[in-house]
C-alpha cells in the first residue's frame, strides 16, 4: 500500500504509435515516484497478452494496467490486423468517455479501500479529449500528450489559416500529382520552405467535411489556449517551431526525446516492460551479433503503413541489387491484400545477407552497433529512437504526419534522403549504397550522431527537456 503516493491515469490512443511513447512517459513518471495506471482498450490488451508470457504484467509495483471496450464490433482478436482507423475515431467521440468515467470510479473506490492511492491527476493522448470532461467533474488537472512532432501540431491548429488562403480543399484528386502540391506554404510562420507536400496527408484535402483533421485537432481545439501538453520533442529538436507555438499555447512542455530520457534514466525497473501489440521475434538480434559494425540497413515501415506487391518487390530487388546487408521487418498485414510471396531466386540471391522477421524491439535493433542507417516510413517514433540511436534514415513517408517528418529529417536536420513515393528498385539500389557506403551516408551519420548527443543533452539533468519534465510535474501534474 502506497496511500501517500500521487496517481497518474495514462490513457493513449488505442494505436502502436500513440501507446509506446505515453508508455515511456509513464515510466519516467513512476520513476519520479508516481502511482501508474495505463488504460489500453480492451483488445490491444488481449493482443498484448497474447504475445508475450502469461505473467509479464504481474509484480508491477504501482503500476498495472486497466482496460475500458473500445466500443467497435467485437473482433476475435487472434489476428494481427490493424483496427479501421477512422471508425476507431468515431467510436473514441462516441463510446469512450462513459468507461472511462467509470474507471475513474472503480480506482477512486479501491483508493477508499487502502489498496491504492486516489487518482490525483490525468494524461491524456491529445486526440482522446472526453477527457477534458472526465476531468473536469473530479476536478482533477489534466495534461494533453502529442506523441507526434511539434512541426504536426503547428500545421494541423493552422487548418483553417490554410482554407482561409484558399490553398485547400484540392480541387480535385488530380491536384495530387499534377505539380499543385508543390506550392509553398508561406501562411504558416515556423514553417518558412515548407510546401503542400511536407503537410500532413490528412490537411491536403478534397473535401473539408471528409477529413481526420477535426477529430485531430480537437483536442488542441477544445483545450483552452491554456491547458498543458506535454510533447516528445525537445526546444532544441524543433527550436522555431516551439518558439512559433509557445506565444499562442504558454504551457506546452517538451520533454523528448523520450527514449534518450529513458536510456539515461538509471533505476528504471520497468525497463523490459513494453507495449508493443506484435510478437517481437528477437533472433534477429543474434544475426546482428554476426554482422560488422555498421553493415546492415534496418528497414522498417511502422505499425500502419500498407503496400502492394508490385511496390514491396521494388523494395526487395533494390535491397537485394544493393549488395548490402539487410534487416527487414515485413509485418503479416503490410501487403495488401495478400500474403507476401518471395520468390526462391530472390532468396538465393539475398542468402544470408539479409533477414526478413515480422515484427522487433526496434529500439534494441537500432541501437545494433551493426546497424548502419535506417529505411523507414518516418512515423514519429521511428524518427526520434532513429536520432537517439544515431542512424541516419532513407524516408518512404506513407501518411499522416510522416510527409512532415521527412521533411525536418531530410531538410532541417539533413540526417536523411528521400525515397519517391513511386518507389523504384533501382533508386532503392542506389540510395542504400549511398546511405551505407558513400559521402552523403557518412555526412548524414556525423549529423545524425551529433543530434544524438543533443538529445542526450537535453535529457540529462540541466538540459531543457529534463527542466521541463520536472516543471510539468511541478506546475501541473502535482498541482
Ligand atoms: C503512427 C503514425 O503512423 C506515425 O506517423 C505517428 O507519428 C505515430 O503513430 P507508426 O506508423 O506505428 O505510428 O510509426 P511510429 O511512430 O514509428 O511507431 C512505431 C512504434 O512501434 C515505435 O515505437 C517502434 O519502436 C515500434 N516498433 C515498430 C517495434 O518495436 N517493432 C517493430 O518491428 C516496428
Amino acid at each position: 500500500m502506497s496511500d501517500s503516493k500521487p496517481h497518474a491515469v495514462l490513457i493513449p490512443s488505442p494505436v502502436q504509435g500513440h501507446i509506446n511513447p505515453l508508455l515511456k512517459l509513464a515510466k519516467l513518471l513512476h520513476l519520479r515516484g508516481f502511482h501508474i495506471t495505463f488504460v489500453n482498450t480492451e483488445y490491444n490488451h488481449k493482443r498484448l497478452l497474447k504475445s508475450r508470457a502469461p505473467n509479464a504484467f504481474d509484480d508491477l509495483t504501482d503500476f498495472s494496467f486497466e482496460t475500458i471496450p473500445d466500443g467497435l464490433t467485437p473482433t476475435d482478436g487472434d489476428g494481427d490486423v490493424s483496427q479501421d482507423i477512422y471508425a476507431l475515431c468515431k467510436s473514441i467521440r462516441k463510446n469512450f468517455l462513459q468507461p472511462f468515467r467509470e474507471l475513474l470510479a472503480r480506482l477512486n473506490d479501491s483508493a477508499t479501500s487502502g489498496l491504492i492511492p486516489p487518482v490525483t491527476c490525468i494524461v491524456s493522448d491529445i486526440t482522446m479529449s472526453f477527457t477534458i470532461q472526465a476531468a473536469e467533474e473530479l476536478s482533477l488537472p489534466l495534461v494533453f500528450f502529442n506523441p507526434a512532432s511539434a512541426c504536426m501540431f503547428l500545421t494541423c491548429i493552422h487548418f483553417s489559416t490554410l482554407l482561409d488562403k484558399g490553398l485547400i480543399p484540392l480541387k480535385d484528386k488530380s491536384y495530387l500529382t499534377n505539380g499543385y502540391l508543390d506550392t509553398k506554404v508561406d501562411c504558416i510562420p515556423g514553417l518558412e520552405n515548407f510546401r503542400l507536400k511536407d503537410l500532413p496527408d490528412f490537411i491536403r484535402i478534397t473535401d473539408p467535411n471528409d477529413s481526420i483533421i477535426e477529430f485531430i485537432i480537437e483536442g488542441a481545439g477544445t483545450a483552452h489556449k491554456d491547458s498543458a501538453f506535454i510533447f516528445n520533442t525537445s526546444d532544441e529538436l524543433e527550436k522555431d517551431v516551439i518558439n512559433v507555438l509557445s506565444t499562442k499555447f504558454p504551457s506546452i512542455y517538451a520533454i523528448g526525446p523520450l527514449s534518450s530520457f529513458l536510456n539515461q534514466s538509471p533505476q528504471n525497473h520497468l525497463a523490459s516492460l513494453s507495449t508493443n501489440l506484435w510478437k517481437e521475434d528477437t533472433k534477429c538480434l543474434d544475426w546482428l551479433e554476426s554482422k560488422e559494425p555498421r553493415s546492415v540497413v534496418y528497414v522498417n515501415f511502422g505499425s500502419t503503413t500498407v503496400m502492394t506487391t508490385e511496390k514491396l518487390l521494388e523494395f526487395a530487388w533494390g535491397l537485394a541489387n544493393s549488395k548490402q546487408h539487410f534487416l527487414w521487418i515485413i509485418r503479416p498485414d503490410l501487403v495488401i491484400g495478400g500474403s507476401l510471396v518471395l520468390s526462391s531466386e530472390f532468396k538465393n540471391e539475398i542468402s544470408d545477407r539479409g533477414l526478413i522477421a515480422g515484427w522487433c524491439p526496434q529500439e534494441q535493433v537500432l541501437n545494433h552497433p551493426s546497424i548502419g542507417g535506417f529505411l523507414t516510413h518516418c512515423g514519429w517514433n521511428s524518427t526520434t529512437e532513429s536520432i537517439c540511436a544515431g542512424v541516419p534514415m532513407l524516408c518512404w513517408p506513407f501518411i499522416a504526419d510522416q510527409p512532415t517528418n521527412c521533411r525536418i529529417i531530410c531538410n532541417e536536420w539533413e540526417i536523411g534522403m528521400e525515397v519517391d513515393t513511386n518507389v523504384k528498385r533501382e533508386e532503392v539500389e542506389k540510395l542504400v549504397n549511398e546511405l551505407m557506403v558513400g559521402e552523403n551516408g557518412k555526412k548524414m551519420r556525423q549529423k545524425a550522431i551529433e543530434l544524438k548527443k543533443k538529445a542526450e543533452e537535453d535529457t540529462r539533468p540541466g538540459g531543457c527537456s529534463y527542466i521541463n519534465l520536472e516543471k510539468v510535474i511541478k506546475e501541473v501534474l502535482l498541482k
